[in-house]
């Protein structure tokens, strides 16, 4: 029997509208629940929104708005954002509720009740973008806090504290009885580091400010505004409660198999030592793991006020549709890590990818052969007579399919979607090496309806393998292969294991195509639209005042002395981005050398790797070696560049690699 499965995303501050790295928790918590249910799991995923403090309180002063009106007023574009980025909560917690309230008041009283509770007078330095205590080690000069650089505040007034000291050695037992408890493994020694230096008591009530749910039995408190968001998780489900008292309490917090919090890395503190001390004080259960991803910059660039540069998921998601962006987020970023959003590097995925890998493989077989040669019904299929051939391929499947879940059950998108693809690539090989189009001509029909049908099942496969994270794209595909959605139930584990599903018979769809490729002049109007890209007549006008300044001329070369040049063709054979650099790749060519050779070329803003791979391109293969972002580069790869952007050099057929060029 499948046992409750529970996640969460941190709840947002309504200060401001929602951003992409909102959007990035919330759609790998929609993704987590999505591939629970697949699983037959019970499973209860919760976002909303952190609507108290001192920091909500002066916006919506600002605003000239009361804060509930003004809390109000913000609610609505989150909720939006999560309709149309297709994240299926199950629940949404506001945390002004009066549910919400009167459970942050009763976690209060239950810690009070062990002891833990005491009043005492305070002074301190107080971040309220952070709003939170900074030690003065933790301060940048001037007294400023190291997230917001802004200068903190000093905060002296009576406050109730929480004796957080208490758990010093409870929660380090805790964390060496559950290792996998912080992920990832880093963050868990970072928190682990700081919790050995010993934990001081928390001030956990403030008296300056009214925004707040009021302490139990003196008003003239409000709770500290962490504690009161913490609680969410275990509010949203009606607790703390007695059993029997609030029937999702009892299911999603103490019966369940996992309690997740997908947080930011920079939140995690709060959650990996907070929040457990404050369960462990009031006598309730702990989540099981706290999940801590990285931060996104775009483009390159930190988001920030400032900088005016907080990319909102809407018109996104109206250029790409939601799909492709939750695609981009889940592929782009090994989650856990920092990384970067880039539009041209999402439109590259999406070529490369989506329309040329997985389009591809669809319109080459559903929207043609099968149509052709069997009037869109799916073929029959014998599993005896499977060729060889044909077996890997169904072998290839079913170790995608179980790899794919080990990487979806330990959070690692990017990996899962590393597996599917390499099922994609070998399902296009397999369509290359069997030649359907050469079978129907030759009237092979045995061997057609085996092709035809090894690829369409290996396609429903994929139907549901992708279904987390492109759920709306799955279904369309679903529709081309004449099946019906996914639909996901309860204690019935959806994940493909046996071969066969697909009923020869069943009559495709031929809509229109799931990825259509974006050309160029597309590429750029989205980029025009999206406010990436100048207009181009801006950019023409830039190039005629480059050609005005002419190239710079260089002194004559001895032909001789251009002789010693060893420029040659190389074939790539692999291409990875060079982490921390924007500008890198990582090329491993055959240049005709006994061994690859390794180049590190500038082009990673114009190029996506795996679209480099199987290029011939020119290098100058007698460089001296040399380092750069501490990796050997032997060698350059030529390209050329205007005022539309760079072109590596190549060759117009398959010259051998390791020719000269002269
Ligand atoms: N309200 C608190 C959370 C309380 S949870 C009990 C809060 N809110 S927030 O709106 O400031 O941030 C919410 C989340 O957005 C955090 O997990 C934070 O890490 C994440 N992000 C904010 N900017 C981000 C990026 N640039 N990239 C990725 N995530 C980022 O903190």
């Amino acid at each position: 029997m499948a046992r409750p499965f529970y996640v969460t995303t941190p709840i947002y501050y309504v200060n401001d509208r929602p951003h992409i790295g909102h959007a990035y928790s919330t759609v790998a918590a929609d993704v987590v629940s999505r591939y629970q249910r697949l699983r037959g799991k019970p499973t209860y995923f919760l976002t909303g929104l952190d609507e108290h403090g001192l920091k909500i309180e002066r916006r919506a002063k600002e605003e000239g708005l009361a804060p509930q009106d003004f809390v109000d007023r913000m609610a609505a574009p989150f909720r939006l954002a999560w309709e149309e980025l297709g994240c299926a909560h199950d629940g949404f917690i506001r945390t002004t509720s009066t549910q919400h309230r009167e459970n942050v008041q009763a976690l209060w009283k239950l810690m009070q009740a062990n002891g833990d509770i005491y009043l005492d007078d305070y002074e301190d330095w107080y971040c309220v973008g952070c709003e939170s205590f900074k030690t003065e080690k933790e301060l940048l000069e001037g007294n400023r806090c190291p997230i917001h650089q802004k200068p903190v505040e000093r905060i002296k007034e009576r406050s109730y504290f929480f004796r957080l000291s208490r758990y010093t050695q409870p929660l380090l037992d805790h964390f060496e009885a559950h290792p996998q408890f912080v992920q990832p493994e880093s963050r868990f020694n970072e928190v682990k580091s700081f919790v050995k230096e010993g934990l001081r008591d928390l001030s956990i009530s403030r008296t300056s400010f009214r925004w707040g749910v009021p302490v139990p039995n003196d008003p003239e408190h409000v709770v500290y505004v962490w504690l009161d968001a913490l609680m969410n998780y275990a509010s949203a489900l009606g607790g703390p409660a007695e059993e029997g008292e609030a029937p999702l309490y009892d299911e999603f917090w103490n019966s369940s198999e996992a309690i997740i919090h997908i947080v930011g890395k920079d939140i995690l503190r709060f959650h990996a030592i907070y929040w457990p001390a404050f369960l462990m004080s009031a006598g309730i259960r702990l989540p099981t793991q706290i999940w801590a991803h990285g931060w996104l910059t775009v483009n390159g660039e930190k988001m920030s006020k400032s900088l005016g540069n907080f990319l909102p998921p809407g018109p996104l998601v109206e250029a790409f549709g939601a799909d492709v962006l939750r695609y981009y987020f889940m592929r782009e970023v090994g989650f856990g890590q920092d990384g970067d959003f880039s539009h041209r590097n999402l439109i590259n995925r999406y070529n490369g990818e989506l329309a040329n890998g997985l389009g591809n493989l669809m319109n080459r077989i559903v929207a043609s052969i099968v149509k052709k040669s069997f009037g869109g019904r799916v073929p029959k299929t014998k599993l005896r007579s499977l060729e060889e051939i044909d077996r890997q391929l169904v072998e290839k499947a079913r170790s995608t399919s179980l790899e794919v879940a080990r990487q979806f059950d330990a959070l690692a998108f990017h990996r899962a979607l590393d597996a599917i693809w390499e099922l994609v690539s070998a399902a296009n090989k397999y369509v290359d090496s069997t030649e359907p189009w050469r079978l129907a001509k030759q009237d092979d029909q045995t061997r057609l309806e085996q092709v035809c049908y090894t690829v369409l099942e290996t396609l429903r496969w994929l139907s549901i393998m992708l279904f987390p994270v492109m759920p709306e794209k799955c279904n369309e595909l679903r529709a081309q292969l004449g099946m019906s959605p996914l639909l996901p139930t309860e204690q019935v584990d959806l994940w493909p294991s046996a071969w066969g599903g697909l009923r020869p018979g069943t009559q495709t769809q031929t809509a229109t195509p799931l990825f259509p490729r974006f050309d160029e002049s597309q590429e750029q109007s989205i980029l025009e639209r999206l406010g990436v890209e100048a207009p181009r007549a801006e950019k023409k006008k830039r190039a005629s005042a480059m050609k005005e300044n002419e190239p710079e001329k260089k002194p004559f070369l001895e032909f001789d002395d251009f002789m010693k040049v060893d420029l040659r063709i190389a074939l790539i054979k692999e291409a990875e981005k060079v982490e921390k650099s924007k500008k890198l790749v990582k090329l491993i060519v055959d240049a005709g050398d006994p061994e690859p050779r390794q180049i590190l070329a500038g082009i990673a803003e114009h190029y996506a790797p795996q679209d480099l791979v199987g290029r011939r391109v020119v290098i100058v293969a007698n460089l001296r070696p040399r380092k750069l972002m501490g990796l050997e580069s032997q060698g350059m790869v030529l390209a050329a560049s205007d005022a539309d952007g760079l072109s590596i050099l190549g060759v117009d057929r398959d010259v051998a690699p390791g020719s000269s060029a002269k």
